[in-house]
């Protein structure tokens, strides 16, 4: 996350330039429509933080798992896969330094008494020579953003005072956690004063056993990766791998954010896939170069823009306690430039870490140099809701389709990359009779019997049976008509370039298949 303290300044302010609002409303009105995302327990008036995915989401989120794991442990002959426990020994946290560490900073408005991540807070004040034009507070992920807001949310008098005499005015944000001495953050609510930051761990707790005492007290885990450090020996010992090596795990993990935020974007149960990659420590640099690169060109292989991905290499103010070296893989969603996914040297703090706690001896002997050693640790962490969330917000697109009469209409389409589209191919009779729906329902069910995921549709004018898949981001539709019955040959649509070609049914599965990877 870029610091405060970075971007805060006194460059000119500038409107912004797209209505993110509106995209984000629109993108999460289709993801309910269609069924990607719902909010959890939404007949209860739901739950904040908390998010299902649908029948076309679990499809989505699935490919996108699919994807990590075939392309990080199937085609790798150095990576083996785990899938450790959600709730572990809690000495593990303290070892690992989360009970302690794993804090972010709280404040409360003392008016209206809503709560805030402090760093996430920041007190905008805007002056001429002599005047205050603006003082308040703002929610925001950066000060940048936050002087966007502000801006935004000011009087048409007062905006229009910031755009015409912005080179005489000072602008000056400070987040609410890191306030000169003396000045007070204000809420973004009601514009109380706020009461100083204070730390507030985020891991969920829980009780193991019937008894509830803090003997019992255990953690619902905050990331996955402390279950393959500890799982580390066990993994080495059990297959034949040796230094450099890597272990990977797709798992849930929850955190109780005090603010969550941008739809599914910081939630308080999501879903990780990290890597922990255990080298030389004479090598460790040399990794963290390459698992940069490489996980920021998994993601433009499965369709990001590479111009909408930034890698951001931390400050050393930054650093989380255990990292030497830390950079951001960010995307630029529509509410922000925010973070994707992590990759960080570790260094060997983890595994000390568990080996002073343990007593286990978690040193690694090379049989060829005769060295024995703690390795160093790289770490690519990514997050499969916010992957999602990224995949989704590059797919959203509006533009126009000819209707049945060629006629231009406007239409939504979900221009998701083949691989990770929920379903692949959809089937339709043009209309209900003449033999056309037993040959399209023949062929869908070898489509599907083949392995791919297929919809089968005959209700409707053909029309709308294609925006309803341009929606879902079906990337192809396959027509059944009078001249596949005479032919066996059959239409096939491209969802992006809107062109038709026609292909032997037979011919189908192949065509399909070639274009998935
Ligand atoms: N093991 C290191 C670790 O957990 P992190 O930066 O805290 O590092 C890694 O988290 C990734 O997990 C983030 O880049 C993000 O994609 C995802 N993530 C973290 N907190 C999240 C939240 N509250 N909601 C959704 N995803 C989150």
């Amino acid at each position: 996350m870029e610091s405060a303290t970075r971007r805060a300044g006194l460059d000119q302010w500038k409107p912004m330039t797209t209505n993110a609002n509106e995209l984000m409303e629109k993108l999460s009105a289709l993801a309910k429509r269609r069924g990607f995302i719902f909010q959890s327990s939404e007949i209860y008036g739901g739950i904040n933080g908390f998010w299902d995915y649908g029948p076309l989401g679990v499809e989505l989120k699935r490919n996108i798992k699919d994807a990590w794991w075939q392309d990080i442990v199937h085609k790798r002959d150095d990576m083996l896969g785990v899938d450790c426990s959600i709730i572990m020994n809690p000495r593990v946290w303290e070892a690992s330094g989360h009970v302690v560490n794993f804090n972010d900073p709280l404040v409360d408005c003392k008016q209206c008494r809503a709560r805030f991540r402090a760093d996430k807070v920041f007190l905008v004040v805007v002056k001429n020579s002599d005047n205050i034009l603006l003082h308040a507070g703002v929610e925001a992920d950066t000060a940048e953003q936050a002087r966007q807001l502000a801006a935004e949310s000011a009087s048409s008098k007062i905006r229009r005072r910031l755009e015409d005499r912005a080179d005489q005015l000072t602008w000056r944000i400070d987040r609410a956690d890191q306030l000169p001495q003396g000045v007070e953050g204000l809420c973004p609510l009601c514009g109380g004063v706020l009461t100083d930051a204070r730390k507030f761990n985020m891991m969920f707790k829980t009780f193991v056993g019937a008894m509830e005492d803090s003997s019992s007290v255990a953690y619902l885990r905050p990331e996955t990766a402390q279950g393959i450090f500890a799982n580390y020996k066990n993994a080495l010992d059990s297959s034949r791998v040796r230094v450099p090596f890597g272990i990977a795990q797709i798992g849930k993990a929850f955190r109780n954010e005090i603010n969550p935020r941008n739809y599914t974007f910081r939630s308080r149960e999501f879903e990780q896939m990290e890597i922990e990659f255990f080298c030389h420590p004479s090598q460790a640099d040399e990794w963290y170069e390459y698992w940069r690169k490489a996980r920021f060109d998994w993601y433009v292989g499965l369709g990001l823009t590479s111009s909408k991905l930034h890698l951001r290499e931390h400050e050393k103010s930054e650093l989380a306690h255990y990292a030497r070296a830390c950079a951001d893989i960010e995307y630029e969603f529509p509410f922000g430039v925010n973070e994707l996914e992590g990759v960080a040297n570790r260094t060997d703090f983890d595994l000390t870490q568990h080996q002073k706690h343990s007593g286990k001896d978690l040193t690694y002997f090379d049989d060829q140099t005769k060295e024995r050693y703690i390795p160093y640790v790289i770490e690519p962490s990514g997050g499969v809701d916010r992957a999602t969330l990224a995949f989704m917000c590059e797919a959203y697109t509006e533009d126009q389709a000819p209707d049945e009469h060629g006629k231009p209409q406007p239409r939504t389409v979900m221009k998701f990359h083949p691989r990770l589209a929920p379903v692949k191919v959809a089937v339709f009779p043009l209309v209900k009779k003449d033999g056309m729906p037993e040959f399209a329902e023949r062929l869908n069910r070898e489509l599907t019997l083949a392995g791919l995921a297929t919809f089968y549709d005959e209700k409707g004018a053909v029309g709308r049976r294609y925006r309803r898949q341009d929606e879902a981001g079906t990337p192809f539709c396959v027509t059944v008509d009078g001249q596949t019955i005479q032919d066996q040959t059959v239409t096939v649509r491209d969802r992006d370039s809107l062109q038709q070609i026609r292909i032997s049914a037979d011919k189908v599965l192949d065509y399909v298949r070639q274009r998935l990877v």
